[in-house]
């Protein structure tokens, strides 16, 4: 009988991925639907051939020191800001992520969060909730047009790019700003190529999807946000520390944009204060990519990784340079 792997995974994760994992490995899982504390952490990863983690758990190297077994972390997510790659590849430890099979569910929540800022949609729920329906009203939550606006788009990578495409059908024009000029996106898409501060000055709805890195960190803070129309709705489906929050919450409060829709959020699972108490902003708990399908075939591409490395094989998403 070939050899069984110890693994374990830090939240349960869709069944389908967790059943082929079984088949392999000798596991562990979370049992608590929630973030795995510190301690905890650092204790399970003792002695364990590999590693299934999520973007809330710290990889770095403390956590890495103590997994002295480990051939492999998987990450289930596209995002790897969580994990040290570079302390990981010192030690021979393999990093893999799970890139592409969240593309579309996050371009489209993206799409669902600017709708419901232009829209109001969210407020207008609550309105009729609350039981405060009295009759349709010329005036009653105004909100913005979409179509022929300007959508301005920051990084273009695959979730960017799937995020623009949606756009033809509502004849937008498109602007984009990237490390670089990007000719398959502009061919994709027929965006123009403009640097950041032309972007937010002439964009109506402006999107982030860059990775967190120390040069996106704060990418939008205060001048970015009086850059910005006053008319301006920022979506960030990205991480949230790329926008500034206390900056963010002055803005929408004092009129500088005209609203915001977020899934990620600087500190999380911490919501900064006084965002929750404003209309013009909706919040979404970091589900940009929580659908059925999207998160089982993340599960099994976790799985893959995983399974690679723990064979000696280097994993399809391997991330160490
Ligand atoms: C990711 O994968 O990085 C998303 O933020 C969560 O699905």
């Amino acid at each position: 009988m070939s050899k069984r792997w110890n693994v374990y995974v830090t939240r349960e994760i869709p069944k389908p991925a967790l059943d082929m994992l079984a088949q392999y490995c000798d596991m562990e899982v979370n049992p608590e639907d929630c973030v795995l504390k510190r301690e905890v952490l650092l204790e399970k990863v003792q002695g364990r051939d590999g590693v299934l983690c999520l973007l809330t758990d710290r990889i770095d190297k403390e956590v890495l020191d103590a997994a002295r077994d480990a051939v492999i972390f998987s990450n289930y997510a596209v995002g790897f800001d969580n994990i040290d790659v570079e302390y990981a590849s010192t030690r021979g430890i393999l990093i893999s992520n799970t890139p592409g099979v969240l593309t579309e569910a996050t371009a489209e929540m993206a799409w669902a969060l600017l709708f419901a800022v232009a829209r109001r949609v969210v407020e207008s729920d609550r309105y009729n909730r609350e039981g405060k329906f009295n009759g349709w009203g010329p005036l009653h939550f105004l909100g913005q047009n979409v179509t022929g606006k300007t959508l301005g788009v920051i990084g273009v990578g695959r979730i960017g790019t799937s995020f623009a495409k949606k756009a033809q059908g509502f004849e937008m024009k498109i602007l984009y700003s990237n490390t670089r000029v990007n000719a398959d996106f502009e061919a994709q898409t027929g965006g123009k190529y403009v640097d950041l501060d032309t972007l937010l000055q002439e964009s109506d709805f402006i999107s982030l999807h860059v990775p967190l890195s120390p040069k996106t960190k704060h990418l939008i803070s205060g001048r970015e946000l009086k850059l910005m129309k006053k008319s301006a709705i920022l979506i960030n489906t990205s991480r949230g520390p790329v926008v500034d929050e206390k900056a963010l919450v002055k803005a929408l409060k004092e009129g500088e944009i005209w609203g915001a829709g977020l899934d990620v959020y600087e500190k999380e699972p911490e919501i900064a204060p006084g965002l929750a108490e404003l209309n013009n902003v909706v919040m979404c708990p970091h589900i940009a990519s929580a659908t059925e399908e999207t998160r089982t075939k993340m599960g099994m591409m976790a799985v893959e990784n995983l399974l690679a490395g723990l064979g000696g094989k280097i994993p399809p998403n391997c991330l160490n340079p």
